[in-house]
């Protein structure tokens, strides 16, 4: 009887648990990665940072916000060493067990935000994949200086943003997040002491920026 108790207690925990992470996120890290994969514009910003993020085969790269850890597990065969940075548990440990069923070794997911990256090592080059967005939407130009401020202290060469931010006048009114003008995000990495080398505009909402030192 007692061991029922304790059984059943621990499964409310567990639903309990799962409960409260879902709805945080709405979704699971399963659902999160077939949407991406059926994301056309998704896709095409990745497609863009992939092929153009200024990478080299001995860099150390940063993915913040990295999620289900799509883009970091991506980058890991073009350098030496990938941290994915998220502050969602659930989905850095989906993203660990991604890396471990592929084999792929150099890259390791572990807490971390855009005002806290939870980097001790130098980086060379951070990406922000449909992340800093996130940080705008939760508190406006303060919060994304904040986060772009956090990710510029670690120094690195180079600043991939490849994000939902508004590259036209007014906001599509079928949005339900609040985007960030891409002029604000360009702004803000200017101000942080970087050059912007490359915009790409992908969408009225979404778009890429590399921003160099
Ligand atoms: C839409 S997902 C993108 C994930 C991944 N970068 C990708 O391209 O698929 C946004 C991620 O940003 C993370 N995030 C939100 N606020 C954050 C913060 N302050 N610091 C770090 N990550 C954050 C969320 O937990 C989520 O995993």
């Amino acid at each position: 009887m007692i061991l029922e108790i304790l059984i059943h207690q621990h499964i409310l925990f567990a639903l309990r648990m799962t409960n409260t992470e879902r709805d945080y996120h709405g979704y699971t890290p399963m659902d999160y990665d077939a949407d991406s994969e059926a994301d056309e514009v998704y896709q095409m910003c990745l497609s863009y940072l992939l092929a153009h993020a200024p990478i080299e085969s001995d860099d150390i790269v940063l993915d913040i916000g990295t999620g289900t850890g799509i883009v970091a597990l991506e980058l890991a065969s073009k350098c030496d060493h990938v941290f994915g940075r998220d502050i969602y548990g659930e989905w850095l440990r989906y993203a660990r067990e991604k890396a471990e069923q592929r084999g792929i070794e150099n890259v390791s997911f572990g807490h971390g935000s855009f005002r806290d990256p939870n980097v001790d090592e130098p980086v060379d080059v951070i990406v922000a994949s449909y992340a800093l967005y996130m940080a705008f939407d939760e508190g406006g130009e303060d919060e994304l200086r904040a986060a772009v401020d956090g990710l510029a202290a670690l120094n690195p060469r180079c600043l991939v943003v490849a994000d939902k931010m508004r590259f036209g006048q007014v906001q599509s009114p079928s949005e339900y997040e609040t985007l960030p003008p891409m002029g604000t995000v360009a702004n803000l990495l200017v101000e942080a002491g970087f050059t912007l080398t490359d915009i790409e505009i992908i969408t009225e909402s979404a778009g890429v920026i590399i921003a160099t030192r």
